[in-house]
């Protein structure tokens, strides 16, 4: 009798939630994305997997304004992408000039080179310059040291001052169960200090459940980490108005609570055994 309501509990979570059977989003890359000697194939560090309805999309960026990539003309020169339309996607003009640290929308062609999703800058190389220091530090966690060392591969050693490098800007497009709950646009949104899923969904009106699968987070799972990214499924192109409202109120983390996919394991587990 015990495990008859055991099973009727089971099946009533398979029925109500049966996205979390199906895993075909894409992995966070946790605190990866440093260690540039270690390539882990089960996380995103080369780029998000090309597992999407179409092998090209419309995708957004975020970045954060910092001298010298503070305006319109900067922001676009350095991730490859039209000043024009970066300008109307923030509602500025084309000589704007961001404050440092403000948070620019950045619209980006995200296409497959491989397994992988990518958006392509190029990067002039300056002498100093490192996979990791280009990576971080010039391009916010867009991009990784294996992502750009996985396609400098040619210049097998160094990488030389003056020389032009692509850089793999990470971007993703929707996946089937995705497109199928009307999302159309994937943010790769640049995670600062102090937020967490739940104050990064909410900026962008999404449902926190569905930003937590979309990188095959749960919510006892859901450390994020600054200068690293955060896919967040759209319905609508990403505005301004959203960048630059207030905060949402103080966040706190999300209250510790079964997670769903333990309790589903747990009861896959439980037929298994009783059959
Ligand atoms: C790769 O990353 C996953 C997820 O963080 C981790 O569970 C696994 O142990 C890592 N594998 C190696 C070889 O480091
Ligand atoms: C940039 O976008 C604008 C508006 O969509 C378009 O008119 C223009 O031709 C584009 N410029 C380039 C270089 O693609
Ligand atoms: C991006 O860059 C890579 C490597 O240089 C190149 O093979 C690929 O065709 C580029 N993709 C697009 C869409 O330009
Ligand atoms: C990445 O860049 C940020 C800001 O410049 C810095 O605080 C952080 O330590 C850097 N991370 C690594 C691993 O270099
Ligand atoms: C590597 O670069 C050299 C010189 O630019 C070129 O001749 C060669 O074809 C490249 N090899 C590959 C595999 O792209
Ligand atoms: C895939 O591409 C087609 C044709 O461009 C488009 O109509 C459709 O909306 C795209 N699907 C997704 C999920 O982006």
């Amino acid at each position: 009798m015990a495990s008859l309501r055991f099973f009727l509990f089971c099946s009533y979570i398979l029925l109500i939630s049966p996205q979390i059977l199906i895993k075909a989003q894409q992995p966070y890359i946790r605190k990866l994305n440093t260690n540039c000697g270690i390539r882990n194939a089960s996380t995103s560090v080369l780029g998000y997997a090309c597992n999407g309805v179409n092998r090209s999309c419309q995708a957004y960026l975020t970045f954060r304004s910092k001298p010298p990539y503070n305006t319109v003309v900067s922001i676009s020169n350095l991730l490859n992408t039209n000043s024009t339309q970066l300008s109307q996607l923030n509602s500025v003009s084309e000589s704007f000039t961001f404050e440092t640290g403000e948070t620019v929308l950045v619209p980006a062609r995200c296409s497959c080179l491989g397994q992988f999703y990518q958006a392509n800058a190029t990067y002039v190389i300056r002498s100093g310059d490192t996979p990791l220091l280009i990576a971080n530090d010039t391009f916010e966690g867009l991009s990784t040291c294996h992502a750009i060392q996985a396609q400098k591969s040619n210049l097998s050693v160094n990488i030389y001052t003056g020389s032009r490098l692509t850089v793999p800007l990470r971007c993703a497009c929707p996946t089937e169960k995705q497109a199928a709950s009307g999302v159309r646009y994937l943010l790769s949104y640049l995670i600062t200090w102090g937020q967490y899923v739940s104050s990064i969904s909410a900026i962008f009106g999404t449902e926190t459940g569905l930003t937590l699968e979309a990188n095959e987070l749960s919510e006892l799972d859901s450390n994020i980490y600054p200068f690293t990214t955060l896919l967040v499924p759209l319905e609508n192109p990403p505005s301004r108005s959203q960048t630059i409202a207030p905060p949402p109120p103080p966040a706190t983390s999300p209250p510790p609570s079964p997670s769903p996919s333990v309790a589903a394991n747990w009861c896959n587990f439980a037929i298994f055994v009783h059959w």
